[in-house]
This record gives C-alpha cells, structure tokens and sequence, in this order.
C-alpha cells in the first residue's frame, strides 16, 4: 500500500516537516551536540532532512523503498546527506545504546509491533536519549482527515506512559490540532504527543 501511495512526484505528507518536531527538534540532542538519530516509519524524507538541515545525523527507517527513494531524492535536492534501511519495523532491530534520540511521526502501530518495537526502542537509546512521538488517538475515527480507520493502530497517552515506564515525560499530552501535513493529514486531527528521555546519566 505504501510503495504505490509514494509512487507519484508529489510527496504524500509535504516536504515540510512535522510540526511538532519542529517545535521540539532543539530537545533531541544536548547542548552544542546534535548525535545520533533514528527517525522510524520515516516514509519520503521529510522529517529526516528536516532534522539533517538542523545538523542531526540522521537514519531513516521505512518499510517502503519508493519513500525511502524518494526521501534520498529529497536529501540531496536539499543537500544534505541521510541514511536509509528499508525493514519492516516488525522485525527490526535498532540496537543497543545507539541513538541520541529515536522518533516516529505517524507510525500506525498495531499491539504485535508495538510489543515488539517499544522495549528495543528503550534498548536502542543511549541513557538519557530522547524518544519523540506524534501519533492519531481513537478519537481521530471521528475526524476522519488522516490516519485510516484502525483505532488498534492508533495510540494514547496511557499507552505510551505504559510503554515508556521509567521514562521522565518532558511532554507528554493527547489534544486537538490542525494537521495539515500533505494531502492525506487534512485537518482538525486528535493527536498524542510524548516528547520523553530515557532514564540514564549522559545528560542533565
Ligand atoms: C502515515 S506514513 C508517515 C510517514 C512519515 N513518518 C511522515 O510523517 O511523513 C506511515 C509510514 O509508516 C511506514 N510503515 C508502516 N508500517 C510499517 C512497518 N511495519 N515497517 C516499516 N514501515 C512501516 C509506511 O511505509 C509509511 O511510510
């Protein structure tokens, strides 16, 4: 579904980036050091280049070769340079203490992959590294502008806060907002946001 969704010249999400990352990428690194992130479900590139320009290195996930083609294409039209893995997230490993910060934008995330991914994107993060989210609730079935019609794919701030136990929540919060994010998020949207950091001493 993903592959033929990209395989236009436009790009489905914008090339602009989230906004909520935008508002919160300066939290992904510490201080003058931007490191390591791994940005997953990245889909065409819009958030990993965005977080490129701001000096991040930057690996990109996706299960999509055609977005993540299309996310290379974006890179170097901005030029800047991204690292791309195509995996299936079901089966992907990210590592042990290998990111300054781990972020999914709009990831559906049925229970098996959540139960999968969460305890190795804790295991992926260096201690005090940062785990940012921006995900449709269940109650974005009655919006209908984004995010198809899965509420078992969609999440909340109680799974979240489940899922990150142990981690200090910098924000952490389910709201309304205005997605307007390419031609498939459309508007008034109830989103999750979490903006978390895994426990640990790298950081203050
Ligand atoms: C709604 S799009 C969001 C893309 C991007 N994060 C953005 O905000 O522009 C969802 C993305 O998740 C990817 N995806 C969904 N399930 C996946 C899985 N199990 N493994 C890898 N990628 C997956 C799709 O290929 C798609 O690119």
């Amino acid at each position: 579904m993903w592959d033929e969704r990209y395989s236009t010249e436009d790009y489905a999400y914008g090339k602009t980036a989230n906004t909520f990352l935008q508002q919160y990428a300066q939290h992904l690194g510490s201080g003058v050091t931007k490191g390591k992130v791994l940005s997953l479900a990245e889909g065409e590139g819009r958030n990993a280049v965005f977080l490129a320009q701001q000096g991040y290195e930057v690996t990109a996930v996706d299960g999509s070769l055609v977005g993540l083609q299309k996310a290379q294409r974006l890179a170097a039209e901005q030029g800047v340079s991204i690292a791309c893995i195509h995996a299936d997230l079901n089966e992907f490993d990210p590592g042990e203490a290998q990111w300054d910060a781990i972020i999914s934008i709009f990831c559906p995330m049925p229970p098996a992959l959540r139960h999968w991914l969460f305890p190795r994107i804790i295991r992926g993060l260096k201690p005090g590294g940062a785990f940012l989210l921006e995900a449709y609730t269940p109650q974005q079935l009655a919006f209908g502008t984004g995010g198809g019609n899965d509420a078992a794919s969609m999440l909340s701030r109680e799974i979240l806060s489940t899922a990150l136990a142990g981690f200090t929540f910098q924000h952490l919060a389910e709201l309304e907002r205005d997605v307007v994010e390419g031609q498939y998020h459309t508007g008034r949207a109830s989103v999750v946001q979490v903006l978390a950091r895994k426990p640990g001493s790298e950081r203050a």
